[in-house]
């Protein structure tokens, strides 16, 4: 039997009519925010949402705001038919799909930043990144009015600040952050894996790799962050396309460097492999 596609919206007005009528009838809403180019990292967030949610909207917009001058906002691939088909399968009840120009009024000048968690890392990296994402989903948490919404791990820092966003904005929105989803292979899902080329994708595999080294150095007692750190240079140092932005041992609350594994540790990093620029992370735990 074929499953019941997803309605499709594109106006903030259609939108809020039917949610209001899922309102009223007593029904939680849970909201998915994805660029589209659906993977299974993305629907697994679906799930999660219809796991604690009555209702699932799930939300396809390529935001131009959080992309930079020389990044990949024309190439972003836009798949909408196909992740219609995926939401279907997956049972998600509404996708809301606008225009630019549905959601950025003419002459927008209004932003939300989130100040010292949005700083380093992907902040250093993409310096107007952030205030995009924020600015984003302040406005897509205004228009759905969910009680949840649930975001992905792979985007660590993206998930901190935004939880920090909601905070301090009395955002009354449960904000979830779901595990990351990987290929067999260990390399975590991203719609930006489309872009890599055969070779590429063989040797992204170092991203999760050292991540893997970096979490058995730990369980083997390592608690020096640049001894860690090192060993993971070497192990991503190996694929001759890629490039290390970043790798970093941080707290996992405020993201600052950490010289010693004491508790709970971060370990994130930015890579490019080839053309593509991937991140990827994971929580070390010493003496687990
Ligand atoms: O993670 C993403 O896909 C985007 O940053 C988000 C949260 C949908 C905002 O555009």
């Amino acid at each position: 039997m074929q499953p019941n596609s997803p309605q499709l919206v594109t106006t903030i007005d259609e939108l809020r009519k039917k949610l209001l009528e899922v309102r009223r009838a007593g029904r939680r809403i849970g909201l998915v925010p994805t660029m589209g180019a659906l993977h299974e990292g993305h629907l697994s967030l679906v799930l999660a949402s219809r796991e604690s949610c009555d209702f699932t909207v799930v939300t396809i917009f390529v935001n131009p705001t959080q992309f930079g001058p020389d990044e990949d906002l024309d190439s972003y691939p836009r798949t909408l038919d196909a992740d219609m088909r995926a939401l279907a399968r997956c049972g998600a009840d509404l996708v809301f799909a606008p225009a630019n120009s549905e959601v950025y009024l003419p002459g927008h000048q209004t932003w939300v930043e989130v100040d010292t968690v949005a700083k380093p890392l992907e902040g250093s990296c993409r310096p107007t990144h952030f205030r995009g994402v924020t600015t984003v989903v302040m406005k897509l948490f205004n228009m759905v009015g969910a009680e949840a919404a649930f975001f992905g791990q792979k985007d660590y820092q993206q998930a901190l600040v935004i939880r920090r966003m909601a905070d301090d904005l009395n955002v009354p929105t449960e904000i979830h952050i779901c595990p990351i989803i990987r290929e067999a292979d260990g390399l975590a899902m991203s719609s930006r894996n489309a872009y890599l080329s055969s070779i590429a994708r063989e040797q992204a595999v170092v991203l999760s790799k050292s991540l893997r080294l970096a979490e058995e150095l730990v369980d083997r007692g390592e608690l020096d962050a640049g001894q860690i750190i090192e060993r993971m240079r070497e192990v991503i140092s190996a694929a001759d396309l890629a490039k290390i932005q970043y790798i970093t041992l941080a707290d996992p609350q405020t993201l600052e460097p950490v010289e010693e594994i004491s508790g709970e540790t971060l370990a994130a990093l930015a890579v490019v492999v080839e053309d593509t620029r991937l991140i990827d992370n994971c929580l070390l735990l010493p003496g687990k």
